[in-house]
């Protein structure tokens, strides 16, 4: 459980479900996510194997596959899910309030 701040992150109608977006705040990078059931997630934007932004990726259901070499990740928890990527990436708390997309960072 993360002790941060609610940021405002995007308008929820900027991502359709199965759709991807960058969103960069202070020193970090995210990615947020919207699944097929229209839920909004967001984790670490940073492929764990090198530092490509997994904005630039292809979601399938709840993983995103990293452009690169193809690591996938849960974007709901960040967890990595298929080879070269093997390090979990951090998960973010999202909520919508407001028609917004809002992440405790
Ligand atoms: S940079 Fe993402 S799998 Fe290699």
């Amino acid at each position: 459980m993360s002790t941060g701040q609610w940021v405002a992150a995007c308008a929820a109608d900027a991502l359709q479900p199965e759709e991807l977006l960058r969103f960069d705040h202070g020193g970090l990078t995210l990615v947020i996510a919207r699944s097929p059931e229209g839920g909004y997630f967001a984790i670490d934007g940073h492929c764990s194997h090198e530092k490509v932004h997994l904005a630039d990726g292809i979601v399938d259901g709840h993983i995103i596959e990293c452009p690169k070499h193809f690591g996938t990740f849960d974007y709901r928890t960040g967890e990595a899910r298929a080879l070269p990527a093997c390090i979990d990436l951090r998960s973010y708390e999202v909520k919508v309030e407001s028609d917004t997309v809002f992440v405790k960072i």
